[in-house]
């Protein structure tokens, strides 16, 4: 079993490349099922989200080879329309193939989908709006049964902005026949991504990156080779590690404006951010201010960044607040910063932080994947060796980081 270890207290410097986006590469893997050819994804992270991902499609027929960051899928022959429930249950993203499927060859079966333990995850807004495009959908003993004599376009409203359930509903909707409007549809940088994905495969959307996203179906599409967009996700938590260790990084690759609203918590507790066209600069030099941050929909907050700025309001100058709005168990990491010296009391979907000059390193498990880079966040401002056991959840999302971290002169390695 693997483990990360984290030196403390040593300030920051360094740039580094920002890895491609979990969250936008996995929905366009996806929807290479519907082409009856080539697709060719670039800028893939080497990531155990998208070697799973790329197992299930090779299972149902396509032939997948990932080299130096190229992605390449060939989707001519779809042979099997039972996706592999072991592989299904390792993540969440899986069930975004049953719109892809469905949309290929008329019926899908799956399980139900995995990923990490924050909350419930129910699947209800993804199976309604397949309905309301003409899928009937069948569950029993734990299996999903979806079938569509012939996809039709239809209004789907979506009682939250579910980014998921956006995705499957638009890798239905574009094969659909006739107008398909998505109504509160998810607006993350992932989705806005994604549309441009299935434009340059020949679909045709429109308002991606609003709450109204509207679709024509079409027959057929064309080989494409797209560029996956950074991980604003892995970029936010390099700025929250450089918060966290003091000094001054540079981040390429990510456009700062998908970060909008960290960077305004990241000014607010004390960082100097400076914004260059594809990347940004960070410069802390000061300890942490407190903050009062609400996670929400994008353009709100991002959930992923809750656990990794969680640590930093444990090093904070005063007493901070955070609520999560998103997911109900997404708490989990606060038991292990408390480890680590920190003072947080929950209450409800609500936490109250009490900073502190800083922790203390000691031994602690990664709960979840965004869990896991918030405790190597954590080991940087604690004194002595963090180290943090479940690198397997977070080598689900993040490529290497610890070369990452390295690269920003972290003392941070992982020993076997
Ligand atoms: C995506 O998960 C991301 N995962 C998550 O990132 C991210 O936290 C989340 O969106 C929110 O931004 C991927 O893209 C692979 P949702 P998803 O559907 O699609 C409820 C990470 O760390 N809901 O937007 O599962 C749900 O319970 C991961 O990279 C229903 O009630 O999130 C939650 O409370 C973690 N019924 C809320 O909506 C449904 O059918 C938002 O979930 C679907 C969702």
């Amino acid at each position: 079993m693997s483990e990360i270890h984290v030196r403390g207290l040593r300030a920051l410097q360094g740039e580094v490349l920002i890895q491609g986006s979990k969250n936008a590469v996995l929905p366009m893997m996806a929807a290479a099922v519907l082409h009856k050819g080539t697709t060719v994804l670039v800028n893939v992270p080497r990531i155990q989200d998208v070697f799973c991902m790329m197992g299930i499609l090779e299972y149902i027929g396509c032939v997948c080879t990932l080299d130096q960051g190229i992605l390449t899928i060939n989707a001519q022959h779809i042979k099997e329309n039972r996706l592999p429930s072991e592989r299904v249950k390792r993540m969440r993203s899986s069930i975004i193939l049953l719109g892809a499927l469905v949309g290929r060859t008329g019926e899908a079966y799956t399980g139900y989908p995995g990923g990490c333990s924050i909350g419930k995850r129910p699947i209800d807004f993804h199976l309604k709006a397949l309905e309301k495009l003409g899928v009937s959908i069948r569950e029993e003993d734990g299996c999903l049964e979806a079938k569509a004599d012939e996809l039709k376009g239809g209004i789907i409203e979506f009682p939250f902005p579910s980014v998921g359930a956006t995705e499957n509903a638009l890798l239905a909707a574009v094969v659909a026949d006739g107008i398909t409007e998505i109504r509160g549809a998810a607006m993350e940088p992932e989705i806005q991504s994604f549309c441009s994905f299935l434009e340059s495969m020949g679909a045709k959307v429109k308002g991606q990156g609003t709450s109204c996203i509207k679709v024509e179906g079409v027959k057929s599409f064309h080989d494409t080779c797209f560029f996956v967009p950074g991980d604003r996700i892995v970029a936010g938590t390099y700025l929250a590690a450089a918060m966290a260790g003091k000094g001054q990084v540079r981040l390429k690759g990510v456009p700062a404006c998908h970060l909008s609203a960290v960077i305004r918590e990241l000014k607010n507790m004390g960082g100097d951010l400076e914004e260059e066209e594809n990347g940004l600069i960070l410069t802390m030099d000061r300890q942490i201010l407190p903050a009062d941050i609400v996670t929400g929909p994008y353009p709100d907050f991002p959930t992923d960044l809750q656990s990794p700025f969680l640590s930093l309001m444990c090093v904070a100058d005063g007493i901070s607040n955070m609520e999560e709005t998103i997911f109900e168990g997404r708490f989990e990491t606060a038991q292990e910063l408390r480890k680590m010296g920190a003072v947080i009391e929950e209450k409800e979907n609500k936490a109250a932080i009490k900073g502190k000059r800083a922790l203390w390193g000691c031994h602690v498990a990664a709960p979840d994947l965004r869990g896991g880079a918030a405790l190597i966040v954590a080991g940087l401002s604690a004194e002595g060796t963090t180290i943090v056991s479940g690198c397997r959840h977070i080598e689900r999302g993040y490529e290497d980081i610890c070369r990452d971290l390295q690269m920003l002169g972290a003392e941070v390695y992982r020993k076997v």
